[in-house]
């Protein structure tokens, strides 16, 4: 069976963002892949977090991957921080990656840009999540568009790492849905929807409530005009809409358009869908929230598995490095 693994921040409340992005693909994917998703704790240290709120948000979004549709018979779900080879794994890429080809990842720029202080784990980053991808020799990994730069460096890590040490890791494959890959925020649609967002009116998050879902579409920014059309570069807050649209009933932006004389409908119909497809994993949760103790045998059970996984390809690249077994 090929392996599919991918991974989520526990940094802030889950948006449709990771919804459409990826944790609906990794629900699919669970159905005919080896599956493996995680609960990226250690990067969350990347940056400023309290570890109260760490350890509350980690489980939280364990319990929202549960409600979204992950079912633990068909997939592996675990906490990163639980599998110490993502740790071991980590050092060792950290000396086959080079100091320029970090330096050119954009999220860190970004990240990075104007502060006083920049923690080294922000820059290593990326090869943290090459060891999360490489340890289960994953073939596909389901991800947004903004994680594509960090595969393609998770690529010419792991073929530097074969060229040099011999065969050891399988070349991962981004997987990045046709639609809601990139998910705007609905006040500012030029940027994307994210977790570190200071102004939650542009995000819709997976366990909002109804009415605060239907008020944010309602106020969405669109554009002065008032014909829909699908144009991300010179409409990106009704293209945005379209997305969702199209994301939440399994329908093309470019051929819902048409459809609509005006913002008002369009808006409508957009937040009757997303409020439809977002519905039942609110519901899930809360039975969710009865039994926290299932949720902890579940990571803990997936962390066994996990790790069984994740401790052979650690060994394999260690002695292919020459470390003393
Ligand atoms: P994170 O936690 O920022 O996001 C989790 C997933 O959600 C996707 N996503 C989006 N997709 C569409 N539109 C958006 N506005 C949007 N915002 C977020 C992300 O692309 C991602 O797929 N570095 C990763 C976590 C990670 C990882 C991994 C992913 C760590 N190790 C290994 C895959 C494989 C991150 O910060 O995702």
């Amino acid at each position: 069976m090929l392996k599919v693994l991918s991974g989520v921040r526990p940094t802030g409340d889950m948006h449709l963002g990771n919804y459409l992005g990826a944790f609906k693909a990794w629900v699919e994917d669970q159905y005919s892949y080896d599956a493996f998703y995680c609960v990226v704790d250690l990067h969350a240290l990347a940056e400023e977090i309290n570890p109260e709120v760490l350890r509350d948000r980690t489980l939280k979004t364990a319990l929202t991957l549960l409600a979204v549709g992950l079912d633990p018979s068909k997939c592996t779900l675990f906490i990163q921080s639980h599998v110490p080879a993502h740790a071991e794994m980590s050092w060792l890429l950290s000396c086959v990656a080079t100091y320029g080809e970090l330096g050119r990842m954009t999220q860190f720029k970004d990240k990075s840009h104007g502060k006083d202080t920049v923690r080294v784990g922000l820059y290593t980053y990326p090869v943290l999540m090459a060891s999360d991808i490489l340890l289960y020799q994953a073939q596909r990994v389901p991800v947004g568009h903004d994680q594509k730069q960090h595969l393609e460096l998770t690529r010419d890590i792991a073929m530097r790492f074969n060229n040099k040490y011999g065969e050891v890791f399988t070349i991962p494959t981004a997987f990045v849905p046709k639609v809601g890959a990139r998910v705007m925020d609905l006040q500012d649609p030029t940027a994307k929807m994210s977790k570190s967002s200071n102004n939650s009116s542009g995000i819709i998050y997976v366990l909002e409530d109804p009415s605060s879902i239907e008020k944010k579409i309602k106020r969405a920014v669109t554009d002065t005009n008032s014909d829909v059309i699908y144009d991300p570069k010179s409409r990106p807050g009704v293209s945005n809409l379209l997305e969702l649209l199209g994301a939440a009933t399994d329908s093309k932006p470019e051929d819902l358009a048409p459809k609509y004389q005006n913002y008002g409908s369009l808006k409508l119909d957009t937040s009757k869908a997303v409020i439809e497809m977002l519905d039942p994993i609110r519901q899930r949760v809360k039975d969710l929230e009865k039994d926290l103790g299932e949720v902890h045998r579940i990571i803990a059970a997936g962390a066994q598995k996990a790790a069984e996984s994740a401790n052979a390809t650690l060994e394999r690249a260690k002695e292919a490095m020459g470390l003393l077994s």
